[in-house]
């Protein structure tokens, strides 16, 4: 597939280039946003028939159609990229969001900021506290989902964990539930689900999405899995106060 359209932002550039990897859904889209905003470069990878999703962007982007799992087009997306960002999304049980991982762990180049989202329900280090009721949605969830075939949640801790054990410059942002709705600044985040901080469990996605971008520029988050909450929920604003 040839790019559909590759121009400049009209603002100050950083001169570094952005890959969004998975550029057409909600997150996606509010991610492309903010590295626009930020004047970077912006290539999308995306589904061929979700390319009109991002028709706003239309001569300030390069997209690249197709599924975020094959291997030579992200080769071609992530070429000369400073940073990668990916939604890993666990879709069907072809091993979607495995192959995505590993695609990107493979081609980016050497050096670049890659980072992933996940949800809370992925752990790093096996100290996350959950409640009974998360872990009873997750199991009910997972297990309904993989049965429909729809969803294969195992893929998605299974590309988390090849990130994990990667020598890449990773980040893997375990987001929370999501709400749409205005900014309210960067959110604050925490090592272990569980801590006090998090415990409101709401984030607005267009925050998510700036947490990803601004990760980029945060070496303190380089193999780091930070779980996030909105900043301005109960929890953060009685607990805040850095990284346990
Ligand atoms: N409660 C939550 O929603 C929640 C909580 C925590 C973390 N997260 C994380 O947030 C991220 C996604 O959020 P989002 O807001 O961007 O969701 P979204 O708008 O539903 O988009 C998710 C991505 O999945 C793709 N997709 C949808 N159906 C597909 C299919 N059948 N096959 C292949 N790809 C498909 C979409 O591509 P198209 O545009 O082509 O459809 C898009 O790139 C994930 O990493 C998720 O783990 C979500």
């Amino acid at each position: 597939m040839e790019p559909i359209s590759r121009d400049g932002t009209g603002k100050p550039g950083t001169g570094k280039r952005m890959c969004v990897v998975g550029a057409s859904g909600k997150l996606g889209r509010h991610m492309v946003r903010h590295a626009l905003d930020r004047g970077y470069e912006v290539v999308g990878v995306c589904r061929e028939q979700s390319v009109d999703k991002l028709a706003e962007f239309e001569g300030r982007i390069t997209v690249l159609p197709g599924m975020t799992d094959d291997r030579e087009v992200i080769a071609r997306a992530v070429d000369g990229c400073d940073a990668v960002l990916t939604v890993l999304v666990p879709w069907g049980v072809h091993h979607y969001a495995s192959g995505t991982a590993q695609a990107v762990l493979d081609h980016a180049p050497p050096g670049a900021r890659l980072v992933f989202s996940c949800g809370w329900h992925i752990t790093r280090d096996g100290k996350d506290v959950y409640t009974r009721r998360f872990r009873l949605y997750a199991a009910v969830f997972g297990r309904l989902a993989k049965l429909a075939r729809v969803v294969d949640v195992d893929d998605q801790v299974a590309a988390c964990r090849r990130v994990f054990a990667s020598d890449t410059r990773w980040t893997v942002v375990r987001g929370s539930d999501l709400e749409e709705g205005d900014s309210q600044g960067l959110p604050v985040w925490s090592r272990h689900v569980g801590d006090p901080v998090l415990a409101s469990n709401l984030t607005r996605r267009v925050d998510y999405a700036r947490f990803m971008v601004e990760a980029v520029e945060n070496d303190d988050l380089v193999h780091e899995a930070p779980a996030i909450v909105g900043r301005l929920t109960p929890s953060a604003l009685a607990h805040a106060g850095g990284p346990a």
